[in-house]
């Protein structure tokens, strides 16, 4: 009698174990989970863009509670917009938010569009964040290729090559793609975010807990620690400016900052140049006269092309009747701070200022410096 054959059993594929990792281990009940509105989970899919979940989890119940449909948004104040922003960093995508929420109105009826191609015409909303909308909204089965499934794909596919190449990109792109899963895709997208996030760590990696550690590549070959191959490095620049925290009468005066550029469209202190006294800035820009003029303690900010040298200065001052300078200018109680759509590290300094820290010594009327 012919033996019966045996069977070998089938490995599952690469994205079924993803799918079940994730059900059993990743992160579910997340806020932006469990609804298939293409609003809430653009919102948050913009929001998480370049932010950590635990950051963005306050600030997204905040937005949709004072925006809670795209047509609300669509008509907000922008200022407001900023606002609710601030502190997220990246405020590029809170203007492009607010542009893209405009678009639905005028060009989709106010309809948020559920369409990979019309998600991607909006502004802000790039190939993988396209593809992530339409994966939680609609259960479409597109690739995302973010940071941290990068990083996924080059270990586990041994890719070596510089990741910021345009043929190692296309090459990422199809290994996403030849990992779909035929079902599931929503855990799946979840669960390459989940991994990226929280096992296959840049250092540090959890390879014990991974579920496709057994054909890992870099994992086999030893090469976990050097890939993705590091991009060529570039010195960051760095720009010096100083700021003015020109007061009176417990306000603070504030400018609009352009709508491009760092901090576009946020309210922010005015600023000069470092080799100018900052008593001349404030007579030269707005007309108005210094009483006293003390250093505070600089601080340094980091942004994605540039690091920014702040040198502040506080400065009493008379406020003039009547504006004497062409700028827009807006005074502010230093105790609504809090709320206003100011950049984190100009918040911070002017509450260090209201609890009346931060001061360098040598304060000094401003006529002693002349
Ligand atoms: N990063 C980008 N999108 C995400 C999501 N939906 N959940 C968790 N992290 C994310």
């Amino acid at each position: 009698m012919p033996r019966a054959a045996r069977k070998a059993p089938i490995a599952p594929t690469f994205s079924t174990r993803v799918v079940r990792w994730q059900r059993a281990h990743g992160r579910n009940g997340l806020p932006w989970q469990g609804t298939r509105d293409p609003y809430r989970i653009w919102l948050s899919e913009i929001m998480l863009q370049q932010t950590q979940v635990a950051t963005v989890i306050p600030y997204y119940a905040r937005f949709l509670e004072r925006f809670p449909t795209v047509r609300v948004l669509a008509e907000a104040d922008p200022d407001e917009v900023m606002a609710a922003w601030s502190g997220l960093g990246y405020y590029a995508r809170a203007r492009n938010l607010q542009r893209a929420a405009r678009e639905v109105q005028s060009r989709f009826g106010g309809e948020f569009p559920g369409s990979f191609d019309a998600l991607a015409t909006l502004p802000g909303v790039g190939r993988s964040t396209a593809a992530a909308i339409c994966a939680f909204a609609s259960g479409e089965r597109r690739a995302i290729l973010d940071a941290n499934v990068r990083r996924v794909l080059c270990r586990h596919g041994g890719i070596d090559a510089d990741p910021a190449s345009a043929a190692t990109r296309d090459a990422l792109w199809a290994a996403a793609e030849a990992r779909l899963p035929r079902r599931g895709i929503e855990a799946y997208t979840q669960g390459m975010m989940d991994l990226g996030a929280v096992v296959c760590l840049t250092r540090n990696p959890r390879c014990s807990l991974c579920p496709v550690a057994a054909d890992c590549v870099a994992l086999s070959s030893g090469r976990i620690a050097e890939l993705p191959a590091p991009r060529a490095r570039r010195e960051r620049p760095r720009r010096h400016v100083a700021m003015l925290v020109v007061l009176s009468r417990g306000e603070v005066l504030l400018e609009k900052r352009p709508a491009r550029g760092i901090w576009g469209g946020l309210w922010s202190l005015p600023e000069g140049e470092v080799s100018i006294a900052p008593e001349h800035i404030l007579e030269r820009d707005w007309g108005i006269a210094a009483r006293t003029v003390s250093a505070l303690d600089p601080f340094e900010h980091g942004f994605t092309p540039f690091t920014l040298e702040v040198t502040p200065w506080r400065i009493d001052a008379r406020r003039p009747a009547r504006a004497r300078s062409g700028r827009a200018g807006s005074w502010l109680a230093l105790q609504d701070v809090d709320g206003a759509a100011l950049p984190s590290p100009v918040k911070r300094l002017l509450r260090s200022i209201a609890a009346g820290a931060g001061t360098s010594p040598g304060s000094r009327g401003a006529a002693s410096r002349r």
